[in-house]
């Protein structure tokens, strides 16, 4: 294992000024929001949606790192050219998701466990050869009556380090990713109490299995109320509750922690993301960015609607939430840049 290069890369996905761009929708996900749209759901529509996306002129300058699905990591631009080299020649740092989705656990109804241990290893090295140089795994913990059980945090958990361990094998930086979702009533303490309680059995499995801290980047959920909590909690509030637990529970020697979006408004996640930049910044032992997948896409894809004529339009927009998103990595996003 190379600590060095594996610390290098993680450092430059979390740069001063930058975050990093999910657009590893797996197929499934991808043709359920192209439906809703009506845009066809084919690898033709697919690849041209993203085509969008990788070539929008600028966006190296607010996004470190891009986040491809095992379809997108083999797709090229109407011009020949991998969208792994149009990534690199922008700056942005290729990376690629390499779990096979959150499956139901067999005996915990309501819960779900992340699959793609199996031939974990041989995948990784095939994307590494492709230009990919960090990944990502996705668990996820739901809240409700009786859960998330202990046995579905720990079976997560250990899945999420195992798959740590064998990116930093093979030289990738592992994006560590275990989102508490915000479906159902629960209020904003019941989701630092959970969030709390996995992130600790997340660190504790990554002690177990060897995994380096420096060279990981976490992703975590912010700590919400649930989406049908009577009780909405305000921008400081949120910061200021997502901030303890983070300290209470991420080690000082991680290289970086990156939000998931997971369902917020472009507007709210960048509100939030820079109230924890603006008020705590000199407290925290991290950088404190971005990995957005629909907080920067959406605008975009509804504008796009697979048209063509609309793709340069929709180009400006994923550039302004990329922008914003900077904007609130830095503490200097104001609800202004969202009115012009
Ligand atoms: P959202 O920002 O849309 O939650 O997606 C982030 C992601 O990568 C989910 O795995």
């Amino acid at each position: 294992m190379n600590s060095e290069q594996l610390i290098n890369t993680a450092r430059m996905l979390v740069a001063t000024d930058k975050g990093l761009l999910a657009m590893d929708e797996s197929n499934p996900t991808c043709n359920k929001r192209f439906a809703a749209l009506g845009i066809p759901q084919t690898e033709p529509s697919r690849r041209a949606y993203r085509e969008l996306i990788v070539t929008s002129p600028g966006l190296g300058e607010s996004i470190s790192g891009a986040i491809l699905y095992d379809e997108s990591i083999r797709q090229k631009t109407s011009k020949g050219t991998s969208f792994v080299d149009v990534l690199a020649s922008a700056g942005i740092i290729p990376g690629i998701k390499v779990d096979t989705g959150a499956k139901e656990m067999a005996g915990f109804p309501r819960e779900k466990v992340t699959e793609g241990l199996d031939g974990l290893s041989g995948r990784v090295l095939e994307y590494a050869r492709m230009g990919a140089r960090f990944a990502k795994w996705r668990a996820v913990i739901a809240i409700g009556s009786g859960i998330p059980t202990q046995a579905c945090i720990e079976a997560n958990a250990e899945a999420l380090a195992r798959y740590a361990a064998v990116c930093q094998q093979s030289g990738l930086v592992p994006i560590v990713e275990p989102e508490v979702v915000m479906d159902g009533p629960h209020d904003l303490e019941q989701c630092l109490e959970v969030t709390r309680c996995v992130l600790h059995a997340v660190f504790n499995q990554l002690y177990v299995q060897r995994v380096l801290l420096e060279g990981i980047i976490l992703k975590p959920n912010m700590i919400l109320p649930g989406r049908d909590c009577p009780h909405q909690d305000d921008v400081e509030q949120v910061a200021g509750a997502t901030v303890r637990c983070l300290l209470r529970s991420v080690p000082a020697a991680v290289a970086g922690i990156a939000f998931l979006s997971g369902g917020q408004s472009g507007e709210l996640a960048c509100d939030r993301l820079n109230a924890m930049n603006v008020r705590f910044a000199s407290k925290m032992p991290w950088p404190l960015t971005f990995s957005f997948a629909r907080a920067i896409q959406h605008p975009a894809l509804d504008i796009w609607s697979g048209h063509e004529l609309t793709a340069k339009a929709a180009q400006q927009a994923l550039l302004h939430r990329a922008k914003c998103s900077r904007a609130a990595r830095l503490g200097q996003y104001t609800a202004e840049m969202d009115k012009t």
